[in-house]
């Protein structure tokens, strides 16, 4: 069978709500800056999913975020002229036309057994109050990623059985219409990244701050919250080590890295001394988030409207060249 091209290398996106993580930076966008630094993958695609916000914020509070989340891309070494950015809600009507078409290849059942929206009925809801926008999230995501026939998606491990149903629904479509969209992959930089909340419990996350490193918070209160984080025992490693671990080792550089290792060696040993760990963390995450909010600072709104309009126009083209195709594959005839 004749393989089918991608439009983008490499395409990810993250939802405008509140501050991002420094769990969404290792997640996701340290990659997608990683290849694009070092030329390993054609021009990347990065996306703010305001659209898959509204499952959760209110409308305004949503828009009021997005050019902050731009920022966020460009302040995190993302090169704008190297690079298309757009906004979710520009390509609004190819997304809603190829949402019909690919909810048309998913079972409710199907949909209720995606471990997020388990989770999240399990934790604060339940299906008399999840709605069906909340049920209908990862079919919004194959959307974006078909729509731009994407080749990799750096995305943290939360968001990988996502990435798994835009696979299987464009694999389905395949099947059913002839090889019209490429099959998407998953991408990082080794294994899925699963930074843990600071405080314990689930994964770091926006919706809960108290165990989040917000990049655009006051230093200080980063700072105090490593110094609360969740460790082990002397002798001991647990999750909640790992991520902190992996949160230190992110923000250091060789030298710092090298001492974290050092200081691991005699935890193991049954000595205790999480407190210097959280020192060394300390003085790298103050350098790393002080150089990133002077950079984010010194980047201008209008400046990010022009990358914003440029990325959208790129991104359309792709949706509707891409609509058109699958149009024609479905045999519809009077759109
Ligand atoms: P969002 O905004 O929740 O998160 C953005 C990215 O950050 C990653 N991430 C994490 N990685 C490791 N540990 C964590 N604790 C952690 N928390 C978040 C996420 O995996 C994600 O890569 N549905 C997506 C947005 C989206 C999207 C897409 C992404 C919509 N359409 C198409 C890729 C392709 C989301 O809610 O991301």
């Amino acid at each position: 069978m004749k393989g089918i091209d991608y439009k983008v290398d490499v395409f990810t996106g993250i939802r405008p709500t509140q501050g991002l993580t420094i769990a969404n930076v290792i997640g996701s966008v340290h990659t997608i800056v990683t290849l694009q630094r070092e030329k390993e993958a054609g021009r990347p695609m990065v996306f703010v999913a305001d659209l898959h916000s509204l499952t959760d914020g209110t409308p305004q509070d949503t828009q009021k975020h997005i050019l902050d989340i731009v920022k966020d891309y460009i302040a995190l070494g993302l090169d704008p002229k190297g690079c298309d950015i757009f906004v979710q809600s520009q390509l609004i009507e190819e997304i809603a036309e190829l949402n019909i078409y690919l909810s048309r290849l998913v079972t409710i059942s199907e949909l209720l057994r995606v471990p997020t929206l388990k989770e999240k009925i399990k934790k604060d809801m339940d299906v008399s109050n999840a709605s069906v926008l909340l049920a209908m999230y990862p079919i919004m995501m194959a959307s974006d990623i078909l729509l731009q026939k994407s080749k990799y998606v750096p995305v943290g491990d939360d968001q990988v059985a996502h990435v798994e149903i835009a696979r299987d629904l464009a694999r389905k479509f395949n099947k059913i219409f002839g090889e019209t969209i490429p099959v998407p992959n998953v991408l990082s930089l080794g294994k899925p990244a699963r930074i843990k909340s600071l405080s314990g419990g689930g994964k770091m996350s926006k919706s809960n701050p108290t165990g989040a490193i917000v990049l655009d918070d006051d230093i200080s209160i980063s700072l105090s919250k490593i110094k609360r984080a969740q460790t082990a025992f002397a002798g001991e490693m647990t999750d909640s080590l790992d991520s902190l671990l992996k949160i230190g080792k992110f923000v250091s550089n060789t030298e710092e890295i090298r001492h974290i290792d050092e200081i691991m060696v005699k935890h193991m040993n049954g000595e205790n001394v999480m407190g210097e760990l959280k020192g060394v963390i300390n003085t790298s995450l103050e350098r790393y988030l002080r150089e990133f909010q002077v950079k984010k600072s010194k980047i201008l709104d209008t400046e990010i409207e022009e990358v914003i309009k440029n990325g959208g126009e790129v991104a359309k083209r792709n949706a509707k060249e891409t609509i058109q195709e699958i149009r024609k594959a479905m045999g519809l005839k009077y759109i």
